[in-house]
């Protein structure tokens, strides 16, 4: 079949060039780039330089108009996600957003349920980590049930270094106006996803998000929070922006053992103490008092390298879109289906509100209240920069 998606991004800056670049390269077999849209006239500039043959729109109703796009991606700040996705779907168009999908989640449920009026077209998300193997084994096991039913589930996620130079590039970074959030909303999306991907939905929620944590900034980079479950699971995340050297470990316990996921800049490794016998199963009959219970490792190493070639060199973000396609032409079922990103937000949304509020937060989550705590931040934010001038 030579039918190939014709994509048209929305928002060529760091993320939506990159992958303008790529499909236009050829990585995905089954796409291509037919238009692109920004209202910087600098990006604009750039795209009639490097994007020969592609259609330049500076407004993206008249990308969403143009018959040679298919699909629609939407790679601009954060706020706009969901109004774009949603006229961009009302256009007609499949529609693949970038993380996260809104910065609350009343936008977000509103473009989840224009999303559901038109089932015939393919919406995604840009979770590139859910391609990660390790992740992807770890989800196997735990849905197989191998790993039995989850007691706990730990991440440290602290090596999403930003220095100060990279807030200071301007623009809608690290404002709770033009962002909507630090690390929650921009860096830790990916990992708040798998967070709940792996281990599921909590019921309860306490968080502690600290602001500008030696960074002049006025949102959040510096956030643990703690997560209670229908099953009487916990879980604990830890993540910050300014920790260098940084960790990356993720631990669930279940009651068939422990999976240990580790990362760092060269290498990443899963094991699996699997235990010959569930806990639970163990417990009832056992007489001693300190015992140890059978296991088995299981170890997935991998290099960045190995990755590399694993993943067919062009990395997780072309695997979303090589999937995407597949499943606009051939109905394979999407890695990261739009609908989710709800989920991931809902989550962080109910951090940063539990942190505002000084409580324990319990889903489903205060859509109303959290909005209005979300504009006293950006009120106070526009105050102190009036007040600076
Ligand atoms: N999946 C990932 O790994 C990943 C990585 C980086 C960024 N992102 C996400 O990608 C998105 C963009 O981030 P970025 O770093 O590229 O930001 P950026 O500021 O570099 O790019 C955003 C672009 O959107 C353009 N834009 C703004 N309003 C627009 C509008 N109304 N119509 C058309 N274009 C508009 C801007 O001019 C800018 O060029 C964010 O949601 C971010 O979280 C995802």
């Amino acid at each position: 079949m030579d039918k190939k998606v014709r994509y048209g991004i929305i928002g060529i800056g760091k993320m939506g060039h990159t992958h303008a670049v790529k499909l236009l390269k050829g990585l995905d077999k089954n796409g291509t780039l037919t238009a692109v849209c920004d209202i910087d006239p600098a990006r604009i500039m750039w795209a009639k330089e490097r994007l020969p043959g592609v259609k330049i729109f500076e407004d993206y109703k008249e990308l969403l108009a143009c018959a040679e796009v298919d699909a629609a991606v939407v790679a601009t700040p954060h706020y706009l996600h969901p109004g774009i996705a949603k006229k961009a779907l009302c256009a007609g168009k499949h529609v693949l957003i970038e993380k996260p999908a809104g910065v609350y989640t009343k936008a977000v449920r509103e473009l989840n349920e224009v999303a559901a009026a038109h089932p015939e077209q393919i919406f995604g998300i840009m979770y590139n980590q859910r391609t990660n193997p390790l992740y992807r084994q770890a989800k196997e096991w735990i849905d197989g049930g191998a790993l039995g039913e989850i007691k706990r589930i730990n991440w440290i996620i602290t090596n999403w270094y930003r220095p100060q130079a990279y807030y200071d590039q301007g623009g809608w970074r690290g404002t709770w106006e033009g962002e909507g959030g630090g690390v929650l909303i921009n860096q830790c999306p990916h990992q708040i996803d798998l967070f709940q991907w792996l281990g599921g939905m909590p019921t309860t929620v306490r968080g502690y998000a600290k602001t500008a944590v030696k960074r002049n900034i006025s949102v959040e980079n510096d956030v643990t929070f703690y997560t209670e479950y229908a099953n009487g699971a916990s879980g604990v995340f830890v993540t910050s922006t300014h920790d260098f050297p940084g960790t990356n470990r993720l631990e669930i316990s279940g009651d068939g053992g422990r999976i240990v996921i580790e990362q760092n800049l060269l290498s990443e490794k899963l094991t699996f103490n699997k235990l010959k016998i569930f806990e639970s199963e163990f417990n009832k009959d056992n007489k001693k008092f300190m015992p140890l219970i059978s296991q088995r490792k299981i170890r997935l190493r991998s290099t960045m390298l190995q990755n590399a070639v694993r993943l067919g060199i062009v990395g997780q973000h072309m695997n979303i879109f090589r999937n995407f396609s597949r499943a606009v032409l051939f109905g394979e079922p999407l890695i990261a289906p739009g609908a989710d990103g709800i989920r991931g937000l809902t989550l962080s949304n109910a951090v940063h509100l539990s942190s505002w509020l000084g409580e324990a937060v319990t889903l489903p989550l205060d859509e109303e209240l959290y909005i209005e705590e979300l504009n006293k931040r950006v009120e106070e934010e526009r105050n102190s920069s009036l007040d600076k001038k």
